[in-house]
């Protein structure tokens, strides 16, 4: 065997654990281990999702793959970037509709991640220039990109919602996730993660709230609770994931005590039989890589009953190691299945990865979303095809 077969052989070999199946708690059986993660790209038009996101999605679809939706928002202010999709309309509904079926017709389970930016926006993006809404009236450190002025503006203050308020925004969410059953997704991923407003609930470092939703650990998490159990309840607790960032500082979403605060949250969960709770780990810093720390989950996966995805950082070698060491039960990628469609593939035969390109992530239009090249369409990829052949 030639020495880059070797080198790819081996490479098969330590991703090889992703390439056991696995059953989900709704009875979906999965072909493998590796998770499509959620990911913002940008391409809607006015709030609705476009056809190349059809072309995009299956294109990264697998027989038996678990993907989530870039992050769908479920109310008319809870945007907070320039071309994100939503799920709280009929249009809505129907737009998504043939995107999710072009995921089914390549045999993967598709499940909408469900997302309120909460301060994390704007009043340019408020349907009445009110200010975003949130647990707290602080606002975010730093800018984010005006829709109207197409400039950077400095976050403003924010609404603290009333504890009154808040049955209507956990109703938004259950509404969202009724919607995206409509729509044909498997089920829904809240999104509770990276700063955003459950998260804003979450974290002591933006929570300064003194009612019964701020305070204690266990008023911190009844907002997230709510909402897990209001989706739970409409669609079935099998049908419905929750992300979290224990340590995530976007968007000055610090903890003082992460492990606490989500191992009280996580015992909570194991009352419900959720899809999945999904972790993203410390290892991304902004555009910066962290050391791979593979004990940073350990006390949430001695603790959570059911199945754990962790997201960050990862790549074939300590994903399988990950899934083999069980770690956790599903590996989730996301700058690398946004350059290669056919990651899963690649990770099987050990193969070359196309790089990504940052500069693209966000833009419009087909470049950087739907051309990026399969395997067989590079020289690279030809070549090691080819030498895979020989061997
Ligand atoms: C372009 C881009 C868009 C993202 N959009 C979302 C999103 O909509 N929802 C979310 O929970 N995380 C989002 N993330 C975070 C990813 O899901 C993932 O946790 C992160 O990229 C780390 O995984 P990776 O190292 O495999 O890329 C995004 C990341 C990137 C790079």
């Amino acid at each position: 065997m030639a020495s880059n077969g070797v080198a790819a052989a081996a490479a098969a070999g330590a991703a090889a654990p992703l390439f056991q199946p696995y059953r989900l708690p709704s009875g979906k059986e999965l072909a493998h281990r590796i998770v499509y993660a959620p990911l913002t790209r940008c391409r809607a038009l006015n709030t609705i999702p476009q056809p190349n996101a059809a072309v995009y999605y299956a294109q990264r679809a697998t027989q038996g793959g678990l993907m989530i939706s870039e992050g769908t928002v479920i109310s008319d202010d809870g945007h907070g970037y320039p071309c994100t999709p939503g799920i709280y309309s009929n249009e809505h509904v129907a737009a998504w509709r043939p995107i999710v079926q072009a995921v089914h017709d390549k045999g993967a389970v598709f499940y909408c991640q469900i997302w309120h930016v909460g301060r994390a926006s704007h009043p340019h993006y408020m349907p009445d220039e009110s200010l975003p809404v949130s647990s707290t009236t602080k606002a975010v450190k730093g800018q984010c990109f005006s829709l109207k002025t197409m400039q950077m503006e400095d976050h403003t203050e924010a609404r603290a919602l009333s504890a009154e308020e808040i049955p209507a925004y956990v109703d938004k969410y259950r509404q969202a996730a009724r919607n995206a059953v409509d729509a044909g997704f498997d089920g829904v991923e809240i999104h509770g993660a990276n700063g955003y407003l459950i998260d804003q609930f979450l974290k002591d470092g933006i929570n300064d709230r003194t009612d019964q939703y701020g305070g204690s650990i266990e008023n911190r998490c009844r907002f997230a609770l709510e909402v897990v159990k209001a989706v739970a309840d409409e669609i079935g607790a099998e049908k419905v994931g929750l992300r979290l960032s224990p340590f995530g500082g976007f968007l000055d979403a610090h903890d003082s005590h992460p492990y606490s605060s989500v191992v009280f949250l996580l015992e909570e969960l194991n009352k419900h039989n959720l899809a999945y709770v999904h972790i993203v780990e410390p290892r991304v810093a902004g555009n910066d890589d962290l050391a791979f720390t593979p004990d940073s989950i350990q006390p949430f996966r001695q603790v959570y009953k059911g199945t754990l995805i962790a997201a960050g950082g990862y790549n074939a070698a300590n994903g399988g190691d990950a899934v083999r060491s069980g770690h956790c039960d599903l590996v989730c990628y996301g700058r690398h299945y946004i350059a290669n469609p056919d990651l899963p593939r690649r990770f099987q035969l050990g193969a070359p990865l196309n790089k990504y390109d940052r500069a693209t992530f966000y833009t419009q239009g087909e470049e950087g979303y739907t051309d990026y090249p399969f395997l067989e369409e590079t020289e690279e990829g030809k070549a090691f095809l080819a030498a895979q052949a020989a061997n």
